[in-house]
């Protein structure tokens, strides 16, 4: 039977893809063809979604963005046999954005139904979980090291020794905890993987629990991906009941549960010792380090955090080996890295490309300029603690090294695109008050010194004492990076400062 798939994830929904989708089904019924509607998850091309997808035996065509005024039309020249209309796009390699990517995390993302089970095998599933279920914990966490994985998260923070000081702390209770909450402006490659490949995650998850003796996962998810909250929900039901989950993972007699939990709406509580707070039931507070989560974490229990796409790396990298992950990247920058395009861009989404590619490469070539058609002015990069980059930087590969060096950061990939009407003085306010909002409150420089922070740039954007006014600012940037406990405070004079050197007119000719 043919099989016509449109996703059900967020993005493709908010652009009408549940309706399409009911449009297709009573469209071919009055027509009498027989279908299978699958509902997927996105490719991450948003500027194609609703992106409809029709399977015969001979591969597949994509259509898109499919209104659901466009059925008819569709049904009328011929779909879903082979037809030609305007949307139709060829199949997947036809379309360049799709085809020129590096797709390692995301190659079943769009591709398979995200919770058949059978789907997620025939493209390579559950391989790194058989292949950790016959190891050593320390060979597991050999294999990590080798491939050179860094967290993904933000920090960038080696996997595999972090892996390593669990297995290496005796506990009768250990655990993973998956960082879900996904809280970066311009972020959402998280929530694509576990809409569109959820088990990647339960399988990476079970393998670090393989690795370190942990027996019980937590996904941290933010409250607001009620989407992949209804796909985790199933996933982890069917993986249960398949023996991929419980106590006797595939009949090795070895244990690893997950169980999804859903954060407190605040951003802080994607920082890791806030989100073990949240998830014990308290307060998102930063904590002190040391101890480090690895030694004392959840309920004061050796615990492994880890990013959402961390961890399903770590399947591929069982699975493929950790020389093939290790050979993509540059320098110390292993892997593939997920770009999420936004804001004023004409073609948004999500792009795996090798480390190392030119992020011009991503804002010209696939995001195709602004969608506003002016020019491009600035670009920010690692979400709202991340740096705003004029054209003269926009050549820097995207890799952890280079991004150091030009005072950036790649954080967790976040591109977001501003034409030549931005106002950066309002931007450095709107990270100040992103700070003053998100601030944890434990301590002073950030509780009060955002504040204060935002006062000061409204007498900047008011034309009032300016220079005076830039001066104070930067002593207040002085007083966050030197006294903050947590990167929240450190972080937020990033943007600002950012936004002053490479756009200063934006503050001095007011
Ligand atoms: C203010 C703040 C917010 C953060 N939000 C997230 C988040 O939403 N998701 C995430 O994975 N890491 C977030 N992090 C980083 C985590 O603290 C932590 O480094 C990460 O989850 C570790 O996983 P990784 O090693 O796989 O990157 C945040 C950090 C800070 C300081
Ligand atoms: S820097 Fe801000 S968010 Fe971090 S601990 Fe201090 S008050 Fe809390």
């Amino acid at each position: 039977m043919i099989r016509v798939f449109v996703p059900r994830d967020t993005t493709a929904a908010a652009l009408g893809a549940d309706r399409v989708a009911a449009a297709i089904v009573a469209e071919a019924a009055r027509s009498g063809i027989p279908i299978e509607l699958v509902r997927n998850g996105s490719r991450g091309a948003f500027w194609l979604e609703p992106l409809v997808e029709v399977e015969d035996g001979r591969g597949r065509r994509l259509f898109g963005p499919v209104n659901v005024e466009d059925v008819p039309g569709l049904f009328a020249s011929g779909f879903p046999f082979d037809c030609d209309h305007p949307l139709a796009q060829g199949a997947p390699d036809d379309v360049e954005w799709l085809a020129t990517q590096q797709r390692v995390t995301f190659a079943r993302a769009g591709v398979i139904d995200p919770v058949s089970i059978r789907d997620y095998m025939a493209h390579g599933g559950f391989k790194g979980l058989e292949a950790a279920l016959g190891m050593a914990p320390q060979a597991i966490v050999d294999v990590i090291k080798a491939s050179g994985l860094r967290g993904r998260g933000g920090a960038a923070f080696p996997t595999g020794i972090k892996w390593q000081t669990v297995l290496d702390t005796p506990a009768a209770q250990k655990y993973i905890a998956c960082n879900a909450d996904e809280g970066d402006s311009g972020t959402f490659a998280d929530r694509l993987l576990m809409e569109a490949d959820p088990y990647q995650l339960l399988e990476g998850m079970a393998i670090a629990g393989l690795a370190t003796g942990a027996t019980l996962g937590l996904i941290y998810l933010r409250s607001e991906y009620p989407r992949a909250r209804d796909v985790l929900e199933q996933a982890i039901a069917l993986a249960r009941a398949g023996g991929y989950l419980g106590d006797d993972l595939l009949g090795s007699g070895k244990a690893f549960d997950i169980e999804l939990r859903l954060g407190a709406n605040a951003y802080i509580c994607g920082e890791e010792t806030s989100m073990l707070n949240s998830l014990e039931g308290r307060r998102g507070l930063v904590r002190f380090k040391p101890p480090l989560p690895a030694i004392k974490g959840l309920f004061g229990q050796p615990t492994v955090i880890n990013n959402v796409l961390t961890l399903a790396a770590a399947s591929t990298i069982l699975s493929d080996g950790a020389g093939a992950y290790a050979g993509l990247g540059a320098g110390d920058s292993k892997g593939t890295l997920t770009v999420q395009l936004s804001g004023n861009i004409a073609r948004g989404g999500l792009v795996e490309v090798p480390f190392g590619t030119p992020l011009s490469t991503l804002l010209r070539e696939y995001g195709g300029g602004t969608a506003s058609g002016r020019a491009m002015r600035a670009v920010m990069v690692g979400g709202p603690l991340g740096t705003y980059l004029p054209e003269s930087l926009w050549d820097t590969p995207l890799d952890y090294a280079s991004f150091a060096d030009v005072g950036g950061m790649l954080g967790h990939g976040g591109v977001v695109v501003f034409d030549d009407t931005v106002d950066m003085a309002r931007q450095a306010r709107f990270a100040m008050a992103f700070c003053a909002l998100e601030s944890c409150g434990k301590c002073t420089p950030c509780r009060v010194g955002s504040v204060r922070g935002v006062e000061v740039l409204d007498k900047i954007i008011g034309n009032n004492d300016i220079e005076n006014n830039i001066k104070v600012l930067n002593d207040l940037c002085d007083t966050l990076v030197d006294g903050s406990l947590c990167a929240m405070g450190g972080l937020t004079p990033h943007p600002v400062r950012s936004a002053l050197s490479h756009f200063p007119e934006d503050f001095r000719d007011r």
